[in-house]
């Protein structure tokens, strides 16, 4: 995904400050560049306190956090998962790491999250119990887990997931990489049971590359420490008793997460002014439609991405896309439905028709945090040059 500054108005770059720069020079001059030393701790205990849950294990990536997260839950090859079909490719592919398969679930058509309805029908309908576990009949395989993604900043409807996960014995794994600092129902997202976050460039808050598990699990948060610092049994003899990675966040990284994190209220009131400017300035544009956003939800508002019906608006989001880089913009369509893709052609997929149609019509605006008004003023008024 495109992270850096790309053009006049970048589509969501981030926002280093001096005190970012000071807190990567003050550990640097500390010696402690790689992933021991003191800035990894201190950057997880600010995590894991923002979040509310008791553990957070910081990763090089949101995909390493995701592909560790499915091993501490358990999955294992040849289960099946089900995963949200609107979505970047990283949480779908780590199923296939661990040799797993994805379940494709549509997403629903008033806040673009995962269908639970339509996941309910699935494992009524198509799975049945067998030998202890829920068997999609399709397949004959284990159905596992849930892997739902909160997509753009705004989460998923977590009440219903987790009823269903409860019900059918399966296991919960959020992909929160794209919604830190939203809330479900008054209660942060991530904080749920075993929930992965992204601190690449465009995320709300950087480290440059990384991510992080959170969890209350005190022997899951356990195990991904271990798996994510390449399973040492004895340090001090490299002994190892199972496979694990090089997958820890360095000190160099943490530092400046520490020092974003510090500046995470900020980023999000940013985030909010955007939206609800976008909002109020494109609400009236006919065949545009704003970003939804459920009552129970209070989104982090990440990419802010409006609907384009081209029959009203004259012209389609890749239209609109082509002529507004012209003009120094970056916007980007959504990610390309799992269903469609090469990469995971054959995955069973329920539904997903909703997915399509919102891809096809869906254009995340320039959402930076150092979006400023005049910048955003342009990208409203050039919007509505190219409308009806
Ligand atoms: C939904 C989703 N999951 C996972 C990731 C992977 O995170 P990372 O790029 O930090 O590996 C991203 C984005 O980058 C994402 O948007």
């Amino acid at each position: 995904m495109q992270s850096e500054p790309d053009g006049p108005i970048p589509l969501c770059a981030a926002e280093i400050t001096d005190e970012d720069r000071e807190a990567v020079t003050a550990t640097l001059a500390t010696g402690w560049v790689s992933t021991a030393g003191p800035a990894v701790a201190r950057f997880e205990k600010q995590l894991a306190g923002y979040v509310g849950t008791g553990h957070a294990v910081a990763t090089n990536s949101g995909t390493a956090a995701l592909h560790v997260s499915l091993l501490v839950a358990g999955v294992e090859p040849e289960d099946e998962v089900l995963v949200s079909d609107m979505t970047f490719i990283a949480p779908v592919n780590t199923i296939r790491y661990v040799g797993a398969w994805p379940v494709l679930v549509d997403a629903e058509p008033d806040y673009w999250q995962m269908d639970v309805d339509k996941m309910k029908k699935f494992l009524e309908r198509d799975c049945a119990p067998r030998n202890g576990h829920l068997e999609n009949r399709k397949s004959g395989r284990r159905v596992r887990a849930i892997l739902p993604v909160h997509l753009l900043g705004h989460p998923c409807d977590l009440d219903a997931l987790h009823e269903v996960s409860g019900r059918y014995g399966l296991k919960l794994i959020e992909d929160s990489t794209e919604s830190l600092g939203a809330l479900y129902k008054a209660r942060k997202v991530g904080s749920g049971g075993l929930s992965s976050l992204s601190f690449n460039g465009n995320k709300l808050i950087t480290t440059g590359a990384g991510g992080a598990i959170v969890t209350d699990d005190a022997a899951m948060a356990e195990r991904a420490m271990y798996l994510v610092t390449q399973a040492k049994d004895d340090p001090l003899e490299y002994v190892h008793h199972s496979i694990g990675f090089n997958y820890r966040m360095p000190s160099i990284s943490a530092a400046l997460g520490s020092a974003q994190l510090a500046k995470i209220d900020h980023h999000l009131e940013k985030k909010r002014r955007i939206a609800k400017r976008y909002a109020e300035a494109l609400g009236n544009v006919p065949g545009l439609s704003p970003m939804p956003s459920a009552e129970w939800a209070e989104p982090a508002w990440w990419l802010y991405t409006i609907r384009i019906d081209p029959a009203r608006f004259g012209r389609s989001s890749r239209e609109l896309m082509r002529l507004l880089a012209k003009e120094g913009i970056s916007t980007r369509p959504i990610f390309q439905p799992m269903h469609e893709s090469q990469a995971h052609a054959g995955a069973q997929a329920i539904g997903g028709e909703v997915s399509s149609r919102i891809v096809a019509e869906a254009l995340s605006l320039p959402s930076s945090v150092g979006l400023s008004d005049e910048d955003q003023d342009r990208v409203i008024a050039t919007i509505r040059e190219f409308g009806p």
